[in-house]
């Protein structure tokens, strides 16, 4: 039996289909990348500098995420000046010339934007410690009072996503909301000074000739603090179907339609991407193309490493696409989630000291070691899921460091750690720093090449061997592999269709596109006898036709 999807294949065949909706999107987490002027982060003409790299990998577009200036309280996360470039990592010159770069190569670029909340050393926050209770300033964020005596409990006893109470005290003894870290004020969106600024930031990077953005935190707002505001567990019974206090409100697509119109007033239109965490019933109203556009669905970050798990996201994610008119996005690795080729080399079995079964990215956050990890078991099954996934239709995110089959670094000392979660949980969550240690770009040399002024997170010994000069130079590498697959890949994305061949296995996946090529992925471990097709890419070697557990190949008709 075969099955058919066919999605918006009218927009997509079109030979003036947008450029994202089969992007291969290379997500850049800058202080991470290269560092040019060596005082240990990454750079922005650490970026310019590596712009052949990029543009040999094949991949479409780069998402760079936050460059802004920031105190660094969550990774950059936490913004003091969104049109501005932090010092540390250059100047808007540099940004225009890695632009220039980029573009030169075909490249294009998606920055992010971060609207829910702005740095507490933004001038507005400043402003608004410095005036006081009631003032205007004040207005911008959502400031309250507190409860109990004298107001020195918090107003709600809500929890920050990163740990603690989502309440923090000023010296006047008013409280402000930070869904994040302290460190990251929770903005006022019912206040049109915050619906302008973002607009002008928006035509800010667009003037510049930024192609399109990633939106953080898409879906928190707009929020209703009609008091009295419900308490943390009267909270978690309200239905998120677009009335929910806090998340996912229905409202926040006005803020998009006014987002719209900037990024339709350009030439290419600008695109966005929204990061938005909610019922994927819900997920299409950011994707719509009068709302952002795109949205990313995060299931397979959230999956195992099985067949039946990757069928049934990959339908309803055709599905989902289809029902917003948008393409679908996929994404194995970013910056917030343990990497991808370790998640698949912890046993997915593992159990915690309370014996709970844990996902094995979810049990190495939670304090677990590298001595558990089978880095080639992980690396086989990460290749085979990569390649799956590039030959899938939509677009396809990757996370810098993964085309090299980089690992987690897990084991990271306390005292080098930056991740607000690791704090505001007093350890018990390890947080994302594992995923954000700088590149290894050569094996040789202090920091591997990264920059000569050592690592803002400790690279390990291992890093030599992923070390892109090695690989480089190692026809089997992962980044060979990565660079022929992004390359073959155009030849697929003519049209957005995708033919579902019944296997007979439960864990062997095989598909069809309409230029004729199959994809087939064993994610197990018995052999398995290939159809008919000319082998053009695999990630295990093949011998006597049969494909090796835990391995991906492409085939071309003969
Ligand atoms: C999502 C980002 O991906 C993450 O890194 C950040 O900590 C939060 N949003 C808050 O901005």
């Amino acid at each position: 039996m075969t099955v058919s999807a066919d999605i918006a294949p009218d927009l997509a065949t079109e030979p003036t289909a947008p450029w994202w909706r089969q992007a291969a999107v290379y997500q850049i987490y800058p202080r991470s990348f290269a560092d040019s002027n060596g005082d240990g982060l990454g750079d922005i003409p650490g970026i310019t500098a590596k712009a052949d790299y990029l543009a040999e990998l094949g991949i479409d577009a780069v998402w760079l995420s936050p460059f802004y200036p920031s105190e660094l309280a969550d990774g950059g996360y936490d913004v003091a000046d969104y049109r501005n470039v932090d010092p540390r990592l250059g100047t808007l010159a540099d940004f225009d010339d890695m632009l220039a770069a980029l573009h030169a190569r075909g490249i294009k670029i998606v920055v992010d934007i971060v609207p829910n909340h702005t740095s507490d050393q933004h001038e507005w926050f400043q402003a608004a410690l410095a005036a006081g209770r009631g003032s205007a300033e004040r207005e911008r964020y959502i400031f309250r009072e507190g409860s109990g005596p004298d107001g020195a409990e918090p107003p709600t006893d809500w929890l920050s996503i990163f740990g603690g109470s989502a309440w923090e005290r000023v010296e006047d003894g008013q409280w402000y909301l930070h869904n994040f870290a302290r460190e990251q004020p929770d903005l006022n969106w019912d206040h049109p000074d915050v619906h302008a600024d973002f607009l002008e930031t928006l035509r800010f990077w667009s003037d510049r000739g930024v192609d399109g953005f990633r939106i953080d935190v898409a879906h928190m707002l707009t929020k209703d603090l009609t008091e009295p505001l419900p308490s943390r567990d009267e909270l978690a019974l309200i239905p998120k179907d677009g009335n929910h206090p806090l998340i996912d409100r229905d409202d926040v697509h006005e803020i998009y339609a006014e987002w719209r119109e900037v990024f339709n007033s350009y030439d290419p239109p600008r695109t966005a991407v929204a990061e938005a965490w909610v019922d994927p019933a819900r997920i299409h109203l950011y994707a719509r193309p009068e709302s952002l556009g795109q949205a990313f669905n995060f299931d397979l970050l959230e999956s195992s490493f099985d067949a039946q798990q990757f069928r049934a996201i990959i339908t309803e994610n055709l599905a989902r696409a289809a029902q917003s008119g948008s393409s679908s996005t996929w994404v194995l690795s970013n910056h917030d989630v343990v990497r991808h080729a370790t998640r698949y080399g912890i046993p997915q079995q593992s159990a915690d000291a309370a014996g709970e079964v844990r996902h094995g990215g979810e049990w190495l956050l939670s304090g677990g070691s590298e001595d558990q990890l089978d880095r080639e078991k992980g690396l086989h099954r990460a290749t085979a899921a990569t390649l799956f996934l590039f030959g899938l239709p939509g677009s396809t995110y990757l996370y810098q460091g993964e085309e090299l089959g980089l690992h987690e670094v897990a084991d990271i000392p306390a005292d080098e750690r930056q991740d607000p979660t690791f704090f505001r949980t007093n350890g018990e969550e390890i947080g994302r720093d594992g995923c954000r240690v700088p590149l290894p770009w050569t094996a040789d040399g202090g920091s591997f090449g990264f920059g000569d002024g050592g690592a803002h997170l400790p690279q390990p010994q291992w890093f030599a061997d992923y070390a892109v000069d090695r690989e480089d130079a190692d026809a089997d590498s992962t980044l060979n592999l990565y660079r022929k697959a992004l390359a073959l890949r155009h030849t697929l994305q003519t049209q957005e269709q995708l033919e579902w061949i019944e296997t007979g296995r439960d864990d062997v996946l095989h598909f069809a596109r309409p230029n004729g090529w199959q994809i087939v992925t064993n994610f197990g471990t018995e052999p398995f006898p290939l159809p008919d097709g000319d082998i053009v890419l695999a990630s295990r070697s093949v011998s006597d036709g049969r494909l090796p557990g835990e391995a991906t190949v492409w085939l071309a008709p003969r």
